[in-house]
């Protein structure tokens, strides 16, 4: 494999932002330090046969503890932005008051960034809902949570807001919606339908109150949210494989970027929330699409559908077509290498929507190479983020606004319900040690950051 980070590609522009992202429950552990309280993540991996290797989150990287090494460490790489989340169970109590010492982390992490010259880019939720809401709400099936979300919101704006010149609102609610109460592989594990396009209303009208909550503290800060619209190609031209690609498209990206227009959802996804419907409030729309300073979109892979079969597929309207590996590269975890996604799903999301200025918030592979003789060198990694920010060049060089690009992720870490057993980072964690080394990938992207700056 050619590490040489001389780029292959047109360069970036000068002011063009680096970062690395990670997410709190992934990474921090601490997870009953400091007053914190459970979320549905640390429910969902106590229940059997949850997540692939029987893990949790409780310790992960314990970056709790070992964040100002983390924070060196990103910063003798050449990262000058951070995109990491705030845990909500860390940060307010139980009975909605501020957590004293949960904020004290945060500003000590935040201290840290600010010593080394790195900006903060704050998700407020990436999937660690407070499990009491849970309990005493139904979590996102219940509009009390996202209510909720808003006084949280409210609370780190008047907490930490100072600090923070960009944050997002949620991370990837398609996965919060989705596999967690459709396919049900993800928190709260539930199983039903309608149920994830009721969690996919609230979720957005929490995005909307969230946004409000904030700007009402705070007129000085970016907002936005991150999404992971997905580009589903049909398996055939047949028009039942074409149809079931649309079906799988209008759930991936338009039940989350009709409502930040203002737009009502296709009429399809207002069937399939069936008796639910009664449930999305005349103003819910007015509510969701408050105006975005930026977007972040995450790109790993395609989808490839096909015209459902079971019933439970049917009711979703597709069925997805795992990826050959025998035709095309597909990374650890087993999702497709295709690069020429990224801009496809992108110039289609553009066609459609009016998009704020974009941000790359997650772009990154599984690649589980393990240390051997104190080195990683991890060459699927290598050549994935390669094809991807060889991609990305060109769709900056051709104008689409785009500003900068965050890696997924800074370090190996728990992987949601496949636990350890998929490596993202580009810096190795040995989790019994707690060892970090970073992998040739972090080697090349450090030279292509230095080198794209200069
Ligand atoms: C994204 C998530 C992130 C990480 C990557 C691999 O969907 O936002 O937390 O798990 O996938």
């Amino acid at each position: 494999m050619n590490n040489d980070a001389s780029p292959t590609f047109p360069a970036f522009p000068a002011a063009f932002e680096w970062g690395c992202a990670t997410a709190a429950f992934q990474i921090e552990g601490g997870a009953l330090e400091g007053g914190k309280h459970p979320s549905i993540w640390d429910d969902f991996c106590a229940q059997p046969g949850r997540i692939k290797d029987a893990s949790d989150g409780l310790v992960a990287c314990d970056h709790f503890h070992r964040y100002p090494e983390d924070i060196a460490l990103m910063a003798e790489l050449g990262f000058r932005h951070y995109r990491f989340s705030i845990a909500w169970t860390r940060v307010v109590r139980e009975d909605g008051s501020a957590n004293p010492e949960g904020l004290d982390f945060y500003r000590r992490l935040l201290d840290e960034l600010e010593r080394r010259g790195i900006t903060p880019n704050a998700t407020l939720f990436h999937w660690d809902l407070p499990a009491h809401l849970q309990r005493t709400h139904g979590g996102w099936l219940g509009r009390e949570t996202a209510h909720r979300f808003a006084d949280y919101a409210a609370l780190v704006a008047r907490e930490l807001g100072d600090r923070l010149p960009r944050v997002a609102t949620l991370n990837e609610p398609w996965c919060s919606a989705f596999l967690g109460h459709d396919l049900g592989v993800f928190a709260p594990g539930v199983q039903d339908r309608p149920s994830s396009l009721l969690a996919a209303h609230h979720l957005m009208l929490a995005h909307g109150l969230g946004v409000q909550a904030w700007r009402a503290v705070r007129g000085d800060t970016r907002l936005g949210i991150v999404l992971n619209p997905e580009l589903c190609d049909p398996a055939t031209e047949a028009p039942a494989d074409v149809a079931a690609a649309r079906m799988a498209e209008l759930e991936r990206n338009d039940v989350f970027l009709d409502p930040l227009f203002g737009r009502e959802w296709p009429a399809e996804m207002i069937e399939q929330i069936g008796a639910f419907a009664d449930q999305r409030l005349p103003g819910d729309l007015a509510i969701c699409a408050q105006p975005l300073d930026f977007i972040g979109l995450n790109y790993y892979t395609r989808s490839i559908a096909q015209a459902p079969d079971r019933e439970d597929e049917r009711r979703r309207g597709y069925r997805f077509v795992p990826p050959d590996p025998q035709r095309r590269a597909v990374t650890d975890i087993g999702w497709e290498v295709y690069p020429e996604g990224l801009e496809r799903v992108t110039r289609k999301l553009l066609a459609q929507w009016p998009l704020p200025p974009i941000w790359s918030t997650e772009n990154g592979a599984a690649d589980n190479t393990p240390v051997v003789d104190g080195a990683c060198d991890d060459p699927l990694r290598l050549g994935y983020l390669r094809s991807h920010l060889a991609q990305l060049s060109g769709m900056v060089a051709a104008g689409l606004d785009i500003r900068g690009y965050y890696v997924w992720s800074l370090l190996d870490n728990f992987e949601w319900a496949q636990g350890y057993s998929q490596r993202f980072g580009v810096v190795h964690v040995d989790y019994a040690t707690q060892c970090r080394t970073p992998k040739a990938s972090a080697r090349w992207l450090q030279q292509l950051m230095s080198s794209s700056r200069a």
